[in-house]
């Protein structure tokens, strides 16, 4: 009897993690189990190694993050907890138990005063705590595991979890008029597309560690992003543009948030999707 190889993803409850769970049927030749925040929190050490112990997956996939970004600045003890100190322990029991480590990270590793699109070599520079527990968590993984991949990505939506296209729905819903910055450009990633490119690297057999970027294709505004979601749903809401600074938050985001991803495409041969027609399959599943 041939056993298939176990794939383990963490933090199943968020989008990723959701978006990966709807594909676990087009990739039968894997087993996976999906592990929520409750079946394992992953700061706390000594549960994911005894996971580990008793499970032996061959890929890990981890999914599981402290996301709240404004949040981040009041709890960066946590933040770091999660997303960096953690990270560098599931990397060692990875090594120790040969598992293949998928680590995602973000565009906030950057400062956003980019002009072109980031290659995975660009200078980092977090402005947020978010950022820079992402940006150590990549740091950790890669010395203790240096085996992994590390995927960086921005803008994520999906029909699952928290995201701006759920928010903007409720809004235009609720509201005659809003208001929407118009100075922070990126890339709006469907989850699901991510799901699809991170399985596609997983089963092509052809593992190359490093870091790589992954979105869907094209630069918006977060105001013509919400003028696309206006114009699609037919909303009569009113979108006006506005300022970063007339929408100040506790974590600055990064105005220019677009990554380069050439080295994900030549090395895997992964495709990567308009956003429009991904955000319209989205859409379609939200209805
Ligand atoms: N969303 C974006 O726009 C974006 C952009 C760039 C990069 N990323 C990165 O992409 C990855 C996936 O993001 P996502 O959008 O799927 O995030 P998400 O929807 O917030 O999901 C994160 C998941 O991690 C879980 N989690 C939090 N703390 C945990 C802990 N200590 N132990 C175990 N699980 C924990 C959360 O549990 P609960 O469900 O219980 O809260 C949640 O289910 C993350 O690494 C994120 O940093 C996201």
């Amino acid at each position: 009897m041939s056993v298939k190889p176990k794939i383990l993803v963490t933090g199943s409850n968020g989008q990723l993690g959701k978006e990966l769970k709807q594909l676990e049927s087009s990739f039968p030749q894997y087993e996976f189990v999906f592990l929520s925040r409750e079946d394992l929190p992953i700061h706390h050490f000594e549960l994911l190694r005894n996971f580990f112990k008793g499970y032996h997956p061959q890929y890990l996939i981890n999914c599981a993050a402290y996301t709240a970004v404004d949040r981040a600045e009041t709890e960066k003890e946590l933040a770091f907890q999660v997303n960096a100190e953690a990270v560098g322990v599931m990397a060692a029991v990875c090594k120790e138990y040969n598992t293949k480590l998928i680590h995602i990270s973000t565009d906030y590793v950057f400062d956003g005063t980019a002009t072109k699109p980031y290659t995975e070599e660009a200078p980092t520079n977090p402005q947020s705590v978010y950022g820079a527990s992402k940006l150590e968590g990549e740091q950790e993984a890669l010395q203790f595991n240096p085996d992994t991949i590390i995927i960086r990505t921005a803008w994520v939506y999906s029909e699952f979890g928290k995201n701006f296209v759920k928010t903007m729905l409720k809004l235009m819903s609720e509201k005659e008029e809003i208001s929407v910055v118009a100075d922070q450009v990126g890339s709006p990633t469907y989850a699901a597309n991510l799901a699809q490119a991170i399985l596609a690297i997983v089963s092509s057999a052809n593992w190359q560690p490093g870091i790589y970027h992954y979105t869907d294709e094209g630069i918006i505004s977060w105001y013509e992003f919400a003028l696309a979601i206006k114009e699609i749903t037919g909303s009569t809401c009113r979108v006006n543009p506005i300022s970063t600074t007339a929408y100040p938050t506790p974590a600055k985001r990064p105005a220019y948030s677009v990554l380069d991803k050439s080295k994900i495409q030549k090395t895997f041969g992964v495709v990567t999707n308009n956003w429009k027609s991904s955000f319209a399959v989205c859409l379609s599943k939200l209805k």
